[in-house]
């Protein structure tokens, strides 16, 4: 018998189709007192996120760092930031994880360093055309005394993306370096040796630690033309934040493929003398409507993964949805290659935000990461019940999902920060221009307890609780974990309804699905005896008679609303939900 193209398409390792908790290091959980979240914390709630049956916890960067892009400027990439632990500390957060059958990934940054880099400093140290100079972009300044920078790169946080190597503009250095997202942050140059040996250390380094794969930061522009030559110019439609990724001698250049070819052999290599573990890496990429780079990217010999962003940056609109949704499982289909789906990470406003703003339904409204946008006229009741309906569907697709902690608690993305204690370099690089970041990483609520920072926070052993590192609005008990657990009606509880849901009647039907059209207004998604429908309209809508599906027939397995029957009844699936049909069969 010739196996089904479902049969063919069955996963056959973890990553491709798992729910993996991305951890936010800083903002999970403090056991110190000190207001910074730690690795400690992290085990401490290991059963809340085992509890979301998930495969695999991500941890953003917690290597010793200055904190400048909050652990995406590394120090040291072979050991723990202090804040959050020891490498004692870690090995035992992934010991306790693994005793709950979580594996643990790793972030790791290939694009550049932290300016406290050993080898940084060297750099600074050496003379130009030193071979401590050759592992970055150093280059001379133009003009008369170098006074210029080399070229007219903009930085992805705003600013030139050249800083001048000295301070001191008449000492005989004339030379910058390039730093692709801040100062703080100077681009490795991929093509030196030495850079290529650290990585390929770093990748055995972690993996020797029980760490089964990496979450590889910023790819976009890894590789560069030798040339650096000026970009060509841009148009005033293209803001601030979107200037870096048009500058074709720095995005997604063949260069870069070079340096994930080897990162691929090194991971086999280690994986071939490792046969019981089964090691990965996924690309963080912005490729969205942009299938084809998501092709070039996962060939055999690159990423295993690579994070399909489409989702999360899709406006609440049939076409918008059914695009994101197509073009991915067109490539699964297509290649065996699973997407990482996501709808919410750390470089992102909250899905319950999002998906409340005015604007959320204009097809236009493809927005990016919104780091420039405010808080006005956001519904946050109409955005929390999209957020379920958009996040069952996510449940459903094939692929992997990651979680960014607090989307199960459904958190809103926080605006009200005073000036002063806004962190993301986003917000003091543009003057304010871009709001940055840091209301999608307020620390976590865990209890209604003020006193801890709503059980953020342990007292140190002094009793002593220090200010969270971000501050939390007074409604955040409202969101506690606590408060949410035993209620049927939290976004907690349909969090472990979809878990649950999805281990049952999602994952077993193998990794190929279609999109089914039931009429205006509805996105249909059939994976193999699973047929899922969001409505994304505010009245319930009967689906079209399509052929082949009988949902009349099937039995409804899970939905967005607490109550199935809610949000399926007399035949037509309610306003802003999604249902679940198993066909039987
Ligand atoms: C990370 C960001 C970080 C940037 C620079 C991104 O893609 O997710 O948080 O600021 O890379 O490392």
């Amino acid at each position: 018998m010739t196996p089904s193209r479902t049969d063919t398409r069955a996963s056959t390792h973890w990553w491709q189709d798992a729910l993996v908790y991305q951890v936010y290091v800083r903002s999970f959980a403090d056991t110190t007192g000190n207001g910074v979240g730690d690795l400690n914390g992290i085990r401490a709630h290991l059963d809340h996120i085992a509890a979301l049956g998930v495969d695999a916890i991500w941890l953003n960067p917690c290597y010793p760092s200055p904190q400048k892009d909050h652990g995406y400027d590394v120090a040291d990439y072979f050991d723990i930031h202090d804040e959050y632990g020891t490498l004692d500390t870690f090995d035992a957060l992934v010991a306790d994880a693994a005793a709950r059958g979580i594996k643990t990934l790793m972030d790791v940054v290939p694009n550049h360093c932290s300016s406290r880099h050993r080898w940084f400093l060297d750099a600074l140290a050496s003379s130009p055309g030193s071979p401590e100079r050759a592992r970055f972009y150093f280059r001379d300044g133009k003009g008369p005394r170098g006074t210029e920078p080399p070229n007219n790169w903009q930085a992805a946080f705003g600013g030139s993306a050249w800083t001048r190597a000295t301070a001191d503009s008449d000492l005989d250095d004339i030379q910058w370096y390039l730093g692709t997202f801040t100062p703080h942050q100077p681009d490795f140059d991929q093509t030196n040796t030495d850079v290529q040996a650290m990585f390929a250390d770093v990748l055995r380094f972690w993996f020797d630690r029980g760490v089964e794969g990496f979450r590889v930061d910023a790819i976009t522009p890894v590789g560069k033309d030798p040339a650096l030559p000026d970009q060509p110019p841009v148009g005033p439609e293209i803001g601030t934040f979107d200037i870096t990724w048009v500058n074709p001698y720095t995005v997604f250049r063949d260069e870069g493929h070079e340096v994930w070819r080897r990162w691929r052999t090194v991971i086999d290599e280690y994986g071939a003398s490792h046969p019981d573990r089964d090691l990965m890496m996924v690309a963080e990429a912005y490729a969205t409507r942009r299938p084809e780079l998501t092709r070039a990217f996962t060939r055999q010999d690159e990423f295993h993964q690579m994070f399909a962003f489409d989702l999360m940056l899709t406006p609440w609109h049939k076409e918008s949805v059914e695009r994101a949704l197509g073009d991915i499982i067109g490539i699964l289909d297509e290649t065996g290659v699973a997407p990482a789906w996501t709808l919410n990470n750390h470089d992102t406003q909250r899905i319950v935000t999002r998906l409340g703003r005015p604007e959320a339904e204009d097809p236009e409204s493809w927005t990016g990461n919104a780091l420039s946008t405010t808080g006005t006229d956001i519904d946050l009741e109409l955005g929390d019940r999209r957020a379920r309906a958009l996040t069952a569907l996510a449940f459903a697709v094939p692929g992997s999902l990651y979680l960014y902690q607090g989307e199960e608690l459904g958190l809103p993305e926080v605006f009200d920060i005073p000036d002063d204690r806004r962190e993301d370099p986003v917000f003091h690089l543009t003057d304010g221009e871009g709001l940055g970041r840091d209301g999608c990483r307020i620390p976590l609520p865990w209890s209604t307890e003020a006193a801890t920072s709503f059980g953020f926070s342990t007292p140190a052993r002094d009793g002593s609780v220090g200010e969270p590192w971000l501050p939390q609005p007074r409604v955040w008990g409202t969101y506690a974990a606590t408060e949410q657990a035993g209620d049927d009606e939290s976004m907690l509880a349909f969090y472990h309804r979809l878990s649950a849901a999805r281990r049952v009647h999602a994952v077993p039907n193998g990794l190929h699905a279609e999109l089914v059209d039931f009429g205006p207004g509805l996105v249909g998604l059939r994976r193999g005896s699973l047929v899922v429908v969001l409505n994304l309209t505010d009245e319930a809508i009967a689906p079209a008679p399509t052929v082949g599906i009988d949902l009349s027939a099937a039995t409804v397995v899970a939905a967005s609303t607490a109550s199935p029957a809610a949000a399926v009844a007399s035949g037509r699936i309610g306003a802003c939900s999604t249902v679940w049909f198993d066909l039987g069969r």
